[in-house]
């Protein structure tokens, strides 16, 4: 049986839809239930509906053979898996974002809201700057319009709640998508399988 963790919601099914079309069909999946596990015991495969920012950690420990989770996911925890393709969905980026009206001076210490404390931290490293990072888990935009932060560092995707925040873009700092990762034993172990899986989603890639 092969374990397969998916990122509950729109990549999820998304996901989902290119493990179908790749040969790993489980069409209970499709029936609207609260349901969080579906089998299709013929083709020895199981799926779960997982947190997306979870996926990494059910792959790492093993409860899942494979699973797809966000390259920020990827960069800001550096879970022990193997991320083995880029499925090209689930596109982004990370950025840094002020409101229009912010005007950085450069010396006074900068404070930066964020969910992806390793990711802006990072990123801030080699600018030899103050900065001070406050984590949060959420509505990162709300921060500096309330003044509890300077900037934001958060994924942007259409732009959109950035636009209607009056917030824009001051610097992008990386590309996101979605990666097919892997648990290191089982691609060990369950290699034929994991390698056949992998050669046939990567048809499935736009
Ligand atoms: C993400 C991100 C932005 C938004 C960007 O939030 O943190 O808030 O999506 O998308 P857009 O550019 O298309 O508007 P998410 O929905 O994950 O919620 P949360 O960060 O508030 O939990």
């Amino acid at each position: 049986m092969l374990n397969i963790a998916l990122p509950k919601g729109r990549l999820g099914e998304k996901v989902y839809a290119m493990f179908e079309a790749a040969g790993y069909e489980c069409p209970a999946i499709r029936e609207n239930s609260r349901k969080l596990i579906f089998e299709n015991a013929e083709k020895g495969i199981r799926y779960f509906w997982v947190k997306p920012s979870d996926v990494s950690i059910y792959v790492e420990r093993g409860a899942a053979d494979v699973g797809v989770a966000g390259k920020d996911i990827l960069l800001e925890y550096h879970p022990d898996v193997y991320e083995l393709l880029d499925l090209n969905v689930g596109r982004c980026k990370m950025a840094v974002a002020a409101p229009r009206d912010f005007h950085d001076d450069g010396e006074r210490t900068l404070r930066v809201a964020t969910k992806f404390a390793s990711i802006a931290a990072d990123y801030y490293a080699g600018m030899g700057r103050d900065v001070d990072f406050i984590k949060l888990n959420g509505s990162i935009e709300l921060a500096p319009i309330l003044g509890l932060s300077d900037v934001i560092v958060d994924i942007v995707e259409t732009g959109t709640t950035l636009r209607e925040n009056n917030l824009e873009v001051v610097a992008d700092i990386l590309p996101i998508s979605a990666r097919l990762i892997a648990n290191k034993a089982s691609f060990k172990f369950k290699n034929r399988q994991l390698e056949e899986m992998l050669a046939r989603m990567k048809e499935q890639v736009k």
